[in-house]
């Protein structure tokens, strides 16, 4: 519910803003520092070195890129997932050192930035230690949104969306009930095949996936993006931040990706969000909320984009996000038996292992061999790791 929106408000209003337009530094854990969103949460606090302050920092196994950015920032809590590399960077290793890092008493807020649900545990952790959220990793909230937002309420901390489309909603909302909202309407550019039918995407290879028209990503959200999978999860991510129904959120094809998402009210009026599509935009908004402070990004004109042009999403060719759609509606512990299967599904396209339109058969035959149980913490983690062998199995993976 939109409830769970003004208490960031209130617990980011009332701790942070001091006076007027003073902020107090607010200290950040990257987990996923070295990826697309990682380096860009980066460049933002470079940009507001009196506002933002770096104290962990972990990856997978970018020892390089993590010690770089460790001595930048002077950074004393450092992490590796990959414990072999771990060791030989001399760095703690593994999922314990990760949340080390997000846990670690001088955190404020945990950007929890890495690719998929492995996020989940951490951000489970830090919550529980009365850590803030700065959240990219959609995958955590479609797992187990369950677990996780009555976690967030009862800590009394804040979930503070990165993911564009939700900080567009998070933006439109401010000020506004629940009650007051029709629906989301969550823009999508379509990616890189939009237009094509299926027949056209028998053959595609990962990197033509990988050649997305308007945003620079790490490679599992490039190919999601490309299934329209991504806002598959951004759906279900909407309904667990935003508290509404799963169909009071509905997505439209924006090829230009300069409306981030709208809101329609009770009355009919729409309220959208606009700019460059720059990740920067809505992990700046996340991490000053609700400051809005100047910075080096470029600012956009509407007359810098001649047309502005939507349409409906074409659910025929590109089957995942009804997919996806259809695991909430099951409920229970179905929306991450989805995500668990399309995240091997989509890695292993990745590495030739899969076809582009088997992502979406994987998927759903994971899903047929599924029984929904409880959404509980010990469940969501078997079914996990069930979806996860039972596609290896499908494909053939090891
Ligand atoms: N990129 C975007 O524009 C965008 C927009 C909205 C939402 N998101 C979401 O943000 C998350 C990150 O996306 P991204 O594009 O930044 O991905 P990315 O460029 O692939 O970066 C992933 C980051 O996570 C780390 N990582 C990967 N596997 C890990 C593991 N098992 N344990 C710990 N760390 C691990 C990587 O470390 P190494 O470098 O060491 O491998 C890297 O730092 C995803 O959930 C994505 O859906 C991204």
């Amino acid at each position: 519910m939109i409830g769970k929106v003004s208490l960031s408000l209130r617990v980011i209003g009332d701790d942070h803003v001091v006076s007027g337009t003073k902020v107090d530094v607010k200290r950040l854990a990257v987990l996923g520092s070295t990826g697309s969103i990682g380096t860009q949460t980066l460049d933002i606090v470079r940009q507001h070195p009196d506002k933002l302050e770096v104290v962990g920092l972990a990856a997978h196994s970018n020892a390089a890129l993590l010690a770089e950015q460790a001595e930048g920032f002077s950074c004393r809590h450092t992490a590796l997932m990959d414990e072999q590399t771990a060791r030989s960077a001399g760095v703690p290793g593994g999922i314990e050192a990760v949340v080390d890092v997000a846990v670690a008493a001088e955190v404020d807020i945990v950007v929890v930035a890495v690719a998929g649900v492995i996020g989940l545990k951490p951000t489970i952790a830090a919550i529980e230690a009365g850590k803030d959220i700065a959240l990219a990793s959609k995958e955590v909230l479609v797992a187990a949104g369950g677990v996780v937002m009555p976690l967030v309420q009862r800590k009394g901390v804040t979930m503070t969306p990165i993911d564009s489309e939700h900080s567009a909603i998070f933006q439109c909302l401010q000020g506004y009930r629940a009650d007051q909202v029709e629906k989301l309407m969550l823009t999508a550019s379509g990616g890189p095949f939009r237009g094509k039918k299926r027949a056209d995407l028998t053959e595609v290879t990962s990197a033509q996936a990988l050649n997305h028209p308007t945003w620079q990503m790490g490679g599992k959200i490039t190919v999601d993006s490309a299934t329209l999978m991504n806002k598959g999860l951004e759906v279900i991510e909407a309904h667990w931040l935003f508290g509404l129904d799963i169909d009071q959120v509905e997505v439209v094809v924006h090829p230009q990706s300069i409306v981030h998402s709208f809101v329609q009210f009770k009355d009919t009026s729409v309220l959208g969000q606009l700019g460059w599509p720059d990740m920067r935009i809505p992990i700046q908004y996340a991490l000053l909320y609700p400051e809005r402070a100047p910075n080096q990004l470029r600012p956009w004109s509407p007359l810098d984009t001649a047309s502005l042009t939507f349409e409906a999403p074409d659910y025929e060719t590109f089957r995942c996000p009804q997919i996806a759609r259809q695991s909430a509606k099951s409920g229970g512990t179905a929306p991450c038996a989805m995500n668990a299967a399309n995240e091997v599904a989509a890695n292993a396209f990745l590495k030739g292992r899969c076809g582009f339109l088997q992502i979406a058969d994987v998927v759903e035959e994971t899903l047929s061999r599924h029984k929904p149980t409880d959404p509980t913490l010990d469940n969501l983690l078997a079914v996990d790791g069930w979806a996860r062998e039972t596609v290896s199995e499908i494909l053939k993976l090891e």
